[in-house]
């Protein structure tokens, strides 16, 4: 009998995941909570928000469940994975203890200095007078985080002392810091290029498994505002060619080491969200969860059992050989609405039988389908990804499969994407 896999959450990033879970040799049935028009063209949705831990459960043990993956942060930060394990349900994703690490930037920060892991320096106050204090010494660029989840809207890079001043008192002054804590870190901020690397945790080891890169801001050349992020491709490119021992020298093993000592154990993926300096990498943020759009361009290349190999992580003990990565590379296009990251309007009535050829794929972000008609829920709307041989292949390819699908959609749907994912 092979498994069925639950997995929870509803962007872009969940229905990659689905789709290669429901391709996995071992993989029976593979359903999603809530899910979104991609998912449910594999398998039953269902109508359970992502953090309540207690439905999910009980859900789970009537349709016997044999794996959950969770995708979203705000699920492992509301304990779900606690709560599925409590009851005896084998869950790929971290307790809420270890989630800390993308939960609270402050408790990351203090991890980060505590085990000797490269990150940047930085200050943590709680009020604007100790804030402004802190900036009377300050040179250069500062860049601020709230310490709470706020979907990618809690960090700002002011490029002085007198835009960051304006931006926390602003914070503190409304009582509005973006994922509702009152603490923030005041960073000093790091040159380079960024790098997301995908170690998986089996809560006794981190085995890196892969790397991507992502663009977080909203238009080309890395301009406007930052986003849940536009697009991506993987393997990197450009890196020196020993990144790999580095990342797992300098970054994974003393991560490890400190979760071991603090008694963490960690099952899932830890995304370390990396700047390559002159002096190699530094931690710019973990990442309890896979990345959105990073898993888009990861799960074409992964080839073997993705659900056996996910599965023996949250059994506590990895089988490396159960999937791999290909050396081919692949590419991803987010296309979203105009108003985004500002607003997410409503996209209603998108034609959901769009025809792709052999190595693209496209993922569909919050969204459901009714009669063969998907409406998107506005934001993030499709991952349109391809696979080539190379960078530039796959980058003709993708943005090949974009050309048609915006055609295929219509010249008045209004669907942006950037133009340049990919172009290194
Ligand atoms: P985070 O949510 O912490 O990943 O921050 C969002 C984005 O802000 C990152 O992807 C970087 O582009 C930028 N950023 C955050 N921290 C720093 C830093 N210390 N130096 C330079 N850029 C940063
Ligand atoms: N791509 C950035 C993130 O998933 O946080």
């Amino acid at each position: 009998m092979g498994m069925r896999v639950l997995v929870v959450g509803n962007g872009a990033r969940e229905d990659a995941l689905s789709w290669r879970l429901a391709v996995s040799p071992s993989c029976e049935a593979v359903f999603a909570a809530p899910g979104n028009a991609g998912t449910a063209s594999r398998g039953e949705n269902w109508n359970i928000p992502v953090t309540n831990g207690k439905a999910l459960s009980a859900r789970c043990k009537e349709e016997r469940i044999d794996l959950v993956v969770l995708g979203p942060e705000t699920a492992i930060a509301a304990g779900v994975g606690d709560r599925l394990r409590d009851a005896g349900i084998p869950t790929f994703g971290p307790d809420r203890s270890a989630g800390r690490l993308e939960s609270s930037k402050i408790f990351s920060k203090h991890f980060m200095e505590r085990h000797e892991i490269p990150t940047a320096n930085a200050v943590v106050v709680h009020t604007l007078s100790a804030a402004l204090k802190t900036l009377d010494e300050w040179t250069g660029a500062c860049v601020i985080k709230a310490d709470g989840l706020a979907s990618g809207k809690g960090v700002i890079v002011a490029p002085d002392a007198q835009v960051a001043r304006d931006v926390l008192t602003e914070w503190y002054g409304a009582s509005r810091i973006p994922g509702g804590g009152a603490g923030v870190l005041l960073e000093e901020k790091l040159e380079g290029r960024e790098l997301s690397v995908f170690a998986i945790g089996d809560g006794r080891a981190l085995y890196p498994f892969a790397a991507a890169c992502d663009y977080k801001r909203a238009g080309d050349g890395d301009t406007g505002p930052n986003t849940g992020g536009m697009g991506a491709y993987s393997p990197p490119h450009g890196f020196p060619s020993d990144m790999e021992d580095q990342v797992r020298m300098r970054i994974i093993a003393p991560t490890l080491r400190g979760l071991l000592a603090e008694g963490e154990r960690y099952i899932g993926v830890l995304y370390c969200g990396l700047m390559w300096t002159l002096n190699g990498p530094y931690v710019i943020e973990f990442n309890a969860r896979f990345g959105d759009p990073e898993t888009q361009v990861l799960m074409p290349r992964v080839n073997g059992d993705f659900a056996a190999f996910l599965k023996s992580a949250a059994d506590g003990a990895l089988d490396p050989s159960a999937a791999s990565l290909s050396e081919r590379t692949c590419v991803g296009v987010v296309l979203a609405t105009t108003d985004y990251p500002r607003s997410n309007a409503p996209l209603p009535n998108l034609p959901g039988d769009i025809s792709l050829s052999e190595g693209v794929q496209a993922f569909w972000g919050a969204s459901t389908s009714q009669n063969g008609k998907i409406n998107a829920a506005g934001g993030r709307v499709l991952t349109v990804t391809a696979l080539g041989g190379d960078l530039a292949s796959a980058r003709s390819e993708a943005y090949t499969a974009v050309g048609k699908i915006a055609k295929r959609f219509g010249s008045s749907t209004g669907l942006t994407f950037r133009r340049d994912i990919a172009l290194v």
